[in-house]
C-alpha cells in the first residue's frame, strides 16, 4: 500500500477564498518562461515592485531563491530540469492558496511540464508570459558570462545551446524583450493584468 494513502485531509479553517477576501485581491501565477538572459526574473522583478507598491501581496521564484535551497539536489539533466519544473509547479500552487500573486521565473524548457504547472494549478490561475530573446542576443549579453562556456564545453546542457527550449506555442502574453526596454515590458505585463486585478472581494 502506498504511504501516502494514509494521509488524512485535514479540513482548513482558513481557506484560499478568506486569504484573498482579507487580502483584498485574487491570488493567481504568473509564469514567465525563457532563455537563461532572456530578462525573465529582471521583469519579474520590476512587476513584483510595481503591484507591491500598489499594496498587492506578492512573491517572486527564480532560480536564485529555489535551486539554492528546495532543488539544490536537482542538475540540468533533462529530468532534474522536469522535477524542478514540478516542485516549483507544486509551490506556486501553495503560494497561489496563501493568498499570493506568485511570479514564477524559470526556463522551464519543456512544453510538457509547462501544462503540467498548468494543471497543477489550474488554468484559471495560470498566466503565461514568454519572455522572447533571441539567442544571439543573449549569448551576446552573456550578463553571466555562462555562453561562453557553454560553448567552450566547460558546462554541459545548456539550453539553447546543447539542452532543447521548447518556444511556447500559446503564451497569455508574448513579450519580445529585445525590442523594448525593461520598463516597457513591465508596463505591457501591468496592463494585461488590469482586469484580472480588479476583481472585487
Ligand atoms: S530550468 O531549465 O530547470 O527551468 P532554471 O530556470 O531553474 O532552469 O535555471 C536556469 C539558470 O541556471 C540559468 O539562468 C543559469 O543562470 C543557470 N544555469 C546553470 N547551468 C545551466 C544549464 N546547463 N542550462 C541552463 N541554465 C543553467
Amino acid at each position: 500500500m502506498n504511504e501516502n494513502q494514509n494521509i488524512i485531509q485535514h479540513n482548513y479553517k482558513v481557506s484560499r477564498e478568506d486569504r484573498n477576501k482579507s487580502f483584498g485581491h485574487p491570488s493567481f501565477v504568473i509564469w514567465f518562461v525563457g532563455l537563461s538572459g532572456s530578462g525573465k526574473s529582471t521583469l519579474a522583478n520590476v512587476v513584483e515592485q510595481r503591484l507591491v507598491e500598489a499594496n498587492y501581496h506578492t512573491y517572486t521564484l527564480d532560480g536564485d531563491n529555489v535551486r539554492s535551497g528546495l532543488n539544490k539536489d536537482l542538475d540540468f539533466s533533462d529530468d532534474s530540469r522536469k522535477e524542478n519544473i514540478r516542485r516549483i509547479g507544486e509551490l506556486s500552487n501553495l503560494m497561489v492558496d496563501a493568498g499570493l500573486i506568485t511570479l514564477s521565473a524559470f526556463i522551464s524548457p519543456f512544453a510538457q511540464e509547462r501544462d503540467l504547472v498548468k494543471s497543477i494549478v489550474g488554468k484559471e490561475n495560470f498566466i503565461e508570459i514568454f519572455v522572447d530573446c533571441p539567442l544571439e542576443i543573449c549569448e551576446e549579453r552573456d550578463v553571466k558570462g555562462l555562453y561562453k562556456k557553454a560553448r567552450s564545453g566547460e558546462i554541459k546542457n545548456f539550453t539553447g545551446i546543447s539542452s532543447p527550449f521548447e518556444k511556447p506555442q500559446n503564451p497569455d502574453l508574448h513579450i519580445q524583450s529585445a525590442d523594448i526596454s525593461i520598463e516597457e515590458g513591465a508596463d505591457k505585463i501591468m496592463a494585461f493584468l488590469e482586469n484580472r486585478l480588479k476583481t472585487n472581494f
